[in-house]
Formats: C-alpha cells, sequence, structure tokens
C-alpha cells in the first residue's frame, strides 16, 4: 500500500505525487498521516491527551488508508469511532469523511461503559483534534496558550508580562506548548514535568529552554530571570502534586498558576505523586484501581495548594484539563472557586466567532505557509492573527507538514480561504490547502465545565449546538466533518463537531469553502447571541444570519 507507514511510525507524504483519486481525498489521507507523525505515542495510535488516538486499531488505520486511496470524489467514507465501516454513494458536493467518535447515549456515558465499550474493540476516545486527523503537534495549541496568556496580562499584569512567573505542569502533546507561550508574551514560566522524555522532547523541538531536577535551582533561574526581566522557560523534573506544596512551603506565589497535566483521566494520564510514568503504567495493568486511588489523593494536594496559591494572592485559572472537577469529587469543597480559562478570558473572543483556525499545505513547501501569512497580515490589519504572525513567524518551528493556527473570526476566516484558493489556483501556493479548526471553537463545543461554563442564560449543558454545527457543516458539504462526544475520562463531559474544508483551487471549492466556513463561525455566533452576550448579538446583527428580532423590540 503505497502510504507513508515505515514500522510504527507514519510520515506525511509531502509533493506533488497523488497517490488518491482527486487531491480532495489525497489532502484527507495526508492529514491522517501528518496527525500520527505528529503524535506523542503513534506506535500505539496516541496523539496526545494520555489517549486520544487518530484510528481505533493498527487493522483500522490500514483499512482507512485503503479506503482513502479507493474513495471517488462522489462518494462517502463513514468512520464510527475510529474504525471504517463503509463507503456510500453521493455526489461530488457530499462530504467525503463523516465521522461519529466516542458518542455514548446519556445515561450510559460513563467511564465504566466507556471501559468496557474500549475493551472490547467497539470504541475509541479521539479527543478533539486526534480523531478528526486535524493535529499538528503542540503549536496547534500555541496561540491558544499565548492568547490566554496575554488576555492574563491585559487584565491583570498591565497588558505584560515581563517579570511575572508562571507556574505550570504538565509538557505533554497540548501543555508543552506552556512554556513558548509564556516566552513570547515575555514572563517567565517554571513548567513541573514527571517524565523526563517529556521534557527532552520539548527542549528538543525548541519549546522549551532547560530544565533541572532541582527545585532549589529551578527557583534560582527564576529569580535572575524576573530580576533581569529576561523572558525564560524553566522545566522542572518532578511531580506536580509535591512540587506546588513544597514551592507554598518555600514562600513562593508566583504571580499565575495553571495546570496541564492529564488529569481529565485518573487512569491513564495522571501519575500519582511518588511513581514515575514505568510504575504508574504497571499499576495501570495490574491494579488500576489504586492508581485511581492514588491519584485522587495527588489530585487533592496539587488542587489544594492551587487554591492556596490564589489565596494569597496569585492569579489562578484551570486549563481545561478538568481537574476542577476531579478536585471535587475528590472531595476538594472549594474545587469549583478556580474559574476556567473560556469564561475568564476567551468568551468574548468567541462570541465574534474568533477561535483557533488553522491551514495545513500538503504540498510539504513552507513556502506555501509564507504566501499565507503575509495574506493574513496584509488582509487582517490591527487584528489579533495579524499580530501573531510575525511572532509565530519568529518563535514556533513547524512540525509535520507546514501549517499554521491563527484566530481568526466570522467573515474572516471565508475571505482568508477564498484568497488562499485563488492562490492555490494560479500556482502562487504550490498545492492544496485544508482549513480546519479545533473543536474548542465558538460553534464546535458545548462542555459545561470549559467552553460553555457559566453561560449567560444558563445553556451551559445544551448540546444541540454543535450538533446544528456538524449538520450544517455537512450540508455545506465541507470535505470532513465529525461529531464527538465525551466517552473515556471525561464521559458526558462534552459533545463536539470536527471540520475540514479543502482549498484545492476549484470553483467547487470556492463555493465549499465560502458555504461552511460562513456557516461554522455563523452558528457559533449565534449560539453566544442567543445566549444573550451584547458582543455576540452585535456581531450576529451585521453577519445577517439571524431570524430576526434579535433582541426584544419596543
Ligand atoms: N487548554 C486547552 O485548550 C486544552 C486543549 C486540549 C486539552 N487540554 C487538556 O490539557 C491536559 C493536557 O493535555 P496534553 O495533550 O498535554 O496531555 P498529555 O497526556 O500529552 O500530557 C500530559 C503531561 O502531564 C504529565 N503529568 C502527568 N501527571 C503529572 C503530575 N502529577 N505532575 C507532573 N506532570 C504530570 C505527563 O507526563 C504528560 O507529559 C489534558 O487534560 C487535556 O484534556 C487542554
Amino acid at each position: 500500500m503505497p502510504t507513508n507507514r515505515v514500522g510504527t511510525s507514519v510520515r506525511a507524504l509531502r509533493g506533488s505525487e497523488l497517490r488518491c483519486r482527486g487531491w480532495r481525498q489525497e489532502t484527507l489521507l495526508r492529514l491522517l498521516e501528518n496527525t500520527l507523525e505528529n503524535g506523542e505515542d503513534p506506535a500505539n495510535l496516541v496523539i496526545y491527551g494520555g489517549f486520544a488516538k487518530a484510528a481505533r486499531d493498527d487493522q483500522s488505520l490500514r483499512r482507512t488508508m485503503e479506503a482513502l486511496l479507493n474513495l471517488e470524489a462522489n462518494e462517502t467514507l463513514v468512520i464510527q469511532s475510529g474504525k471504517p465501516v463503509g463507503v456510500f454513494p453521493g455526489h461530488s458536493g457530499a462530504p467525503l469523511v463523516l465521522m461519529a467518535t466516542s458518542n455514548l447515549v446519556g445515561r450510559w456515558a460513563n467511564e465504566a461503559e466507556f471501559d468496557r465499550l474500549e475493551q472490547r474493540g467497539l470504541i475509541m476516545w479521539g479527543g478533539y483534534t486526534a480523531g478528526d486527523w486535524q493535529y499538528i503537534g503542540s503549536q496547534g495549541i500555541v496561540q491558544g496558550t499565548y492568547q490566554t496568556f496575554a488576555e492574563v496580562a491585559g487584565l491583570h499584569f498591565g497588558g505584560s508580562l515581563v517579570g511575572e512567573l508562571v507556574l505550570t505542569a504538565g509538557l505533554g502533546g497540548m501543555g508543552g506548548a506552556q512554556p513558548l507561550a509564556v516566552l513570547m508574551a515575555g514572563g517567565v514560566s517554571l513548567c513541573v514535568e514527571v517524565d523526563p522524555a517529556k521534557i527532552e522532547r520539548r527542549v528538543q523541538t525548541g519549546y522549551l529552554q532547560d530544565w533541572t531536577d532541582s527545585l532549589s535551582e529551578a527557583l534560582e533561574w527564576v529569580d535572575q530571570a524576573r530580576a533581569a526581566g529576561d523572558p525564560r522557560s524553566i522545566g522542572l523534573l518532578g511531580n506536580a502534586s509535591t512540587v506546588f506544596p513544597e514551592l507554598l512551603e518555600r514562600g513562593v506565589v508566583p504571580s499565575i498558576v495553571t495546570d496541564q497535566t492529564s488529569t481529565h483521566d485518573l487512569r491513564r494520564g495522571y501519575i500519582p505523586g511518588g511513581l514515575t510514568p514505568g510504575e504508574a503504567e504497571v499499576l495501570r495493568q495490574t491494579d488500576p484501581e489504586r492508581l485511581v486511588s492514588l491519584g485522587k489523593m495527588s489530585v487533592r494536594d496539587h488542587l489544594s495548594a492551587m487554591i492556596e496559591f490564589m489565596d494569597r494572592g496569585a492569579v489562578v485559572f484551570e486549563y481545561g484539563n478538568n481537574i476542577r472537577a476531579q478536585g471535587r469529587d475528590a472531595g476538594v469543597e472549594r474545587a469549583m472557586e478556580i474559574p476556567g480559562f473560556v469564561h475568564a478570558y476567551i468568551r468574548p473572543l468567541f462570541c465574534r466567532g474568533i477561535g483557533p483556525f488553522r491551514w495545513i499545505a500538503v504540498s510539504g513547501d513552507e513556502r506555501d505557509i509564507d504566501v499565507i501569512d503575509a495574506m493574513v497580515v496584509g488582509r487582517f490589519e490591527g487584528s489579533i492573527a495579524a499580530a501573531w504572525i510575525p511572532l509565530a513567524r519568529a518563535h514556533v518551528r513547524s512540525q509535520g507538514l507546514p501549517s499554521r493556527i491563527a484566530w481568526l473570526g466570522h467573515g474572516e476566516r471565508t475571505d482568508l480561504a477564498l484568497m488562499v484558493n485563488e492562490a492555490v489556483a494560479s500556482g502562487a501556493v504550490r498545492g492544496p490547502v485544508a482549513f480546519t479548526r479545533d473543536h474548542l471553537d465558538a460553534g464546535g463545543v458545548a462542555q459545561p465545565l470549559r467552553e460553555t461554563e457559566g453561560m449567560l442564560d444558563g445553556s451551559d449543558a445544551v448540546s444541540d449546538w454543535p450538533l446544528l454545527d456538524a449538520l450544517l457543516n455537512a450540508g455545506n458539504g465541507a470535505d470532513l466533518v465529525a461529531i464527538h462526544g465525551g466517552g473515556g475520562g471525561y464521559s458526558g463531559y462534552f459533545q463536539s463537531a470536527g471540520v475540514t474544508v479543502i482549498a484545492d483551487g476549484t470553483p467547487e471549492a470556492a463555493t465549499r469553502l465560502h458555504s461552511v466556513l460562513t456557516g461554522d463561525t455563523g452558528i457559533g455566533v449565534l449560539r453566544y447571541a442567543d445566549a444573550g452576550y451584547d458582543e455576540a448579538l452585535d456581531a450576529a446583527t451585521a453577519s445577517g444570519l439571524c431570524v430576526p428580532p434579535l433582541r426584544d423590540g419596543p
């Protein structure tokens, strides 16, 4: 089979060779390969988040790749939790790939049921972008992380993190973006990570500058950098559940405290205090209940320390890893006093449909990204995205196929994609470009402990919105549409929708890009307008997409 699988590692094909029956199919195949290329543990098909996978098992991966190689432009491949189940005749305006991943009927959406099904090979957890073949490595989360720290700086530190210390933990697939994002915002980060291999990986890929296993040495480096006003990123080999309390004992109060260890699942990703990752893995296989009960005790210490930092004046927030709910369940009474990052900092952007939009150049040619970077800066002057591009060019190393992420909003995404499609047609961009986004976006998700926490109208748990988003995207002919449920450690915690649409330079692609990207961001704006947010009401009125009247008239 002419796919780029060599042993257990996969590398996305670059260049002009067409293995599939069209460039749209070839693009999706390369995105799948790229997701595996960038994954944390590709041998086990695990991409990030401890166990978010790109395919259910090796056989499913092979069959999916074969199906993509043979897929006609007027057919639809249907994938159920990472396993290909059928190819249907459709038409050239229909999606090429439809997926439903980790969805369980409400009452059965719990960890025990998910585990039972997973052990029987009937379901897979796809995270957000792993299951949908949209993962572009830690770079995919860098701007979101930078944006969050920039918003925190604006609200609490006069707009700058210079001289401020950010304490966090977890340097995995997503969390690995934290040191670089803080560095770009001018601050000093101390990042606690229990696995030396993860620390090494972040140093090698340019996300982390230095590391040590000595807390005293790390604190010396912190003091020097803060005193000099130098941006600096420092890794500390250790366990957050013991290091955070030790910092309190030493009287250290960071400016900002957060965390991105994999606390969303105590059975796989989170390492309890006193254990190495290897010892935790042995326990997982021999006595998983003990692993969870040790994990609960550690989360209690870890989260209690975060609350104490908050009481001592630090700005503390949860960074989407569910540590508050895990801590609450483990008996930390004040767990939910810590704010979630979307509610505290990101929601106003979602109200305007602004979120993490990404594009991937399947040519493999970095110059394609240069061309698109210039378009963003020229077209969206004064926007968050235009300010971000020079920073990204200076600091973010490419991983896998050349790609970029930038926070663009309703209307902007459509404009950019149409410009790129024209550039593909003219040859200024050397190959097709896939446009996609994180599920953490205005229209893409309902997660009452993260993206939709504390909604103005109390609609946090209504998951009609991401389902409508997926329906709209499929109806509008996106190339790939996926519906995800919370499965696994996040059982019942979210419902989300993923979408990918490809600019291959054709007029048909222009039609698809226009309708899909307008609908995908538009439904997001309407979701927040419906909840009563003023910024969203204004954006919805300006977009002309709403069914009037949006506001109660006289
Ligand atoms: N902020 C966001 O937008 C966002 C997006 C996606 C995921 N997340 C959440 O962030 C968390 C991290 O995601 P990831 O993809 O980086 O996961 P990952 O599993 O790739 O990385 C987690 C890291 O934490 C380390 N770790 C585990 N327990 C530890 C402990 N007690 N002390 C120190 N280090 C420890 C692990 O060794 C690993 O390197 C997940 O819970 C994920 O769901 C957040």
